[in-house]
């Protein structure tokens, strides 16, 4: 009873709205802009985004840094539109609280920090919709170096992947997005569980792969974002600089130059 009573729960839950209006091979140009965005998680809650205002171009690498809750996460939490915002987020120049949800999350691509996997074959989960051929699939597995690990497409997945490591799972994310081929690809701190060697690979994967994406990575490791087009340095919320990693590296007390004086990079 205790199964039924639950069940009767969940179809209680408060929907996500499905509306929205569809645009045409959208984002042809992916582009972000966030205009005067906050963010509170609940209705009584902090906010843990405070009038954030920046620009990503089309095609540019971007990387957001700072210390552990200064609200990184919470920016894709923002442009996934997992919680209302308030402000704006346009992507390609539409505001993406028009579009339709799932249109929205369809076109864009996380590695996220904690990948989970759906129990059942590698092939299901690289390919949930059956829109590859077998071929196809093994070949995004080969380009991360997953055939290492796995036999064939037929291996199977026990508990949500629980049996693989983080670095294996957020691998497995990767050769999905290698797939799908979207405009937009965030990595949240995708390769923080790697060894060097792994990290290495997925950096020179997404750099030969991913060229006319637009990127958004968050990283701990200073050293890593160094060669990004653009960096959003958070704390506690707020947006403190953001600019070219040379030019932020200029301002001797600035947030990114003491971190990168922590890190033994000045
Ligand atoms: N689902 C949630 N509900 C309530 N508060 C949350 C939720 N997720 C994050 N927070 C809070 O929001 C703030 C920002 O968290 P966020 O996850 O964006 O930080 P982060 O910069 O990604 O940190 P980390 O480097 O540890 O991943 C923190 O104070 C955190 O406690
Ligand atoms: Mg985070």
């Amino acid at each position: 009873m205790t199964c039924f009573e639950r069940a009767l729960e969940y179809t209680q839950i408060e929907q996500e709205p499905k509306n929205g209006k569809l645009v045409d091979n959208w984002p042809t140009d992916p582009k972000i802009k966030f205009e005067n965005v906050c963010l509170s998680y609940g209705l009584k809650g902090k906010q843990v985004l405070k009038n954030l205002n920046f620009r990503i171009e089309s095609k540019e690498k971007a990387a957001i840094v700072g210390r552990t809750g200064a609200g990184k996460s919470s920016i894709i939490v923002a442009l996934f539109r997992m919680y209302d915002i308030e402000g704006n987020i346009f992507i390609n120049s539409i505001n993406t609280k028009t579009l339709p949800l799932e249109k929205l999350r369809e076109n864009l691509t996380i590695i996220p920090q904690d990948p989970i996997l759906f129990t059942g074959s590698m092939r299901s989960n690289l390919d949930p919709y059956g829109k590859y051929t077998d071929v196809e699939i093994w070949h995004a597995v080969k380009e991360v170096n997953l055939d290492r690990h796995i036999s064939d497409l037929h291996y199977i997945v026990n508990d949500c992947g629980a049996h693989l490591s983080v670095g294996q799972r957020q691998l497995i994310c990767i050769a999905r997005a290698l797939l799908d081929r979207h405009k937009i690809i965030i990595l949240d701190e995708a390769t923080s569980n790697m060894d060097e060697e792994m990290e290495a690979l997925i950096h020179s994967t997404i750099d030969k792969h991913f060229k006319e994406c637009t990127i958004i990575s968050i990283s701990h490791r200073i050293r890593q974002v160094l060669n990004y087009d653009k960096l959003l340095v958070m704390e506690e919320g707020e947006l403190v600089e953001c600019g070219k990693p040379k030019e932020l590296l200029k301002n001797t007390q600035g947030v990114f130059y003491k971190m990168a004086q922590k890190a033994n990079l000045v």
